[in-house]
């Protein structure tokens, strides 16, 4: 595909996502008004929407079905919030201490500290309130939209998606790897390269691996597929990490939307201090060559995906 009409393709796939997440926010209301405000602003702040993306290209690439999409929209938009609340508790004065994200003040400097802390606890539990409507089109809550969703088959799909959404957000996945990231914080020893990829798995990859995985499982893909999916996403994620560490220091803040010299600010030792810039910025390509090359292995289609991953070694956002 020529880069023009994937950039293309890219944002209208976007947009398709962002209106997704729209339908699946809370209204605005009620005596709990600010803090479903507070959530809101900061989903709809934007962002690359990759997870969602992954997911969902993930699933066409194992064959779900377009007309399907129903059945998968709730996690999509459940993916989105996870990964947004734990950016909102990220950029907490307590954890990273930033003001600027998507361009924007970062929740808590618009809410103040303690709004910011119940939006994040917020989009999390209601992530996972989104992911259960999935179960509405399997008739567990009323009639199933199409009796192929009623299923047992399907009713076994969206609760393995269920879990594995659960454990890689949780202390085994994204908040495991965050808890590491901030010990490691100002240690006066170097950091170790297995200190740092375990925090690279947990707080990145993982959630990228859910995204990936989740996507497999809702298409009906066999565990060895899964297997497969899983480690490339694995790539991905840490490939994605050490690309935000580079960015941190060489960077725009405007195009980024949010700022630089973040980590050194905070005493943060990162792929980049570990390895320097030129073995980081090789890492990522490695790395994401190896996640497409698994994806081939999984299917031979699906140039939009491939071309995606490939996209990321040089991004600039
Ligand atoms: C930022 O994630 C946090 C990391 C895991 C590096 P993204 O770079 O995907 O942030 P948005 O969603 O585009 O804002
Ligand atoms: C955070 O990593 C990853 C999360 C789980 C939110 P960073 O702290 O490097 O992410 P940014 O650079 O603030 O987006
Ligand atoms: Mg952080
Ligand atoms: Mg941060
Ligand atoms: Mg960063």
């Amino acid at each position: 595909m020529e880069n023009s009409e994937f950039r293309a393709l890219l944002e209208k796939k976007k947009d398709q996502l962002n209106e997704i997440l729209e339908r699946y926010l809370p209204a605005e209301e009620g005596t709990q008004k600010t803090v479903i405000e507070a959530m809101n602003y900061s989903v709809r702040a934007g962002g690359k929407r990759l997870r969602p993306m992954l997911m969902w290209e993930t699933f066409l690439l194992c064959g779900g079905r377009e007309e399907d999409r129903m059945f998968v929209e709730p996690f999509l938009a459940a993916v989105e919030m996870i990964h947004t609340y734990s950016l909102v508790h990220d950029d907490l004065p307590a954890m990273d201490n930033d003001e600027y994200r998507r361009g924007r003040k970062t929740t808590w400097a618009v809410y103040g500290e303690t709004m910011g802390i119940l939006a994040g606890d917020g989009l999390l539990n209601y992530a996972f309130e989104t992911a259960m409507r999935t179960f509405d089109f399997c008739g567990c809550t009323g009639e199933p939209v199409t009796s192929l969703y009623s299923s047992r088959e399907y009713l076994d799909r969206a609760a393995r998606a269920l879990s594995v959404l659960a454990r890689k957000a949780g202390i085994c996945g994204m908040i495991g790897g965050q808890t590491a990231d901030i010990e490691a914080e100002g240690q006066s020893e170097d950091i170790t390269e297995a200190q740092l990829m375990f925090i690279h798995e947990h707080k990145t990859a993982a959630l990228i691996q859910a995204a990936m995985t989740v996507g497999a499982i809702l298409a009906g893909a066999g565990q060895e597929q899964i297997e497969a999916l899983e480690k490339c996403a694995y790539n991905i994620g840490i490939a994605f990490q050490i690309q935000d560490d580079i960015l941190d220091v060489v960077g725009d803040s405007t195009e980024l939307g949010k700022p630089v010299g973040s980590d050194e600010q905070n005493g943060k030792q990162t792929y980049v201090t570990l390895k320097g810039l030129e073995q980081a910025r090789a890492d990522v390509e490695t790395l994401s060559d190896e996640a497409v090359r698994i994806l081939d292995g999984v299917s031979h289609g699906h140039s939009f995906l491939k071309q995606l991953v490939l996209e990321l070694i040089h991004r600039t956002k």
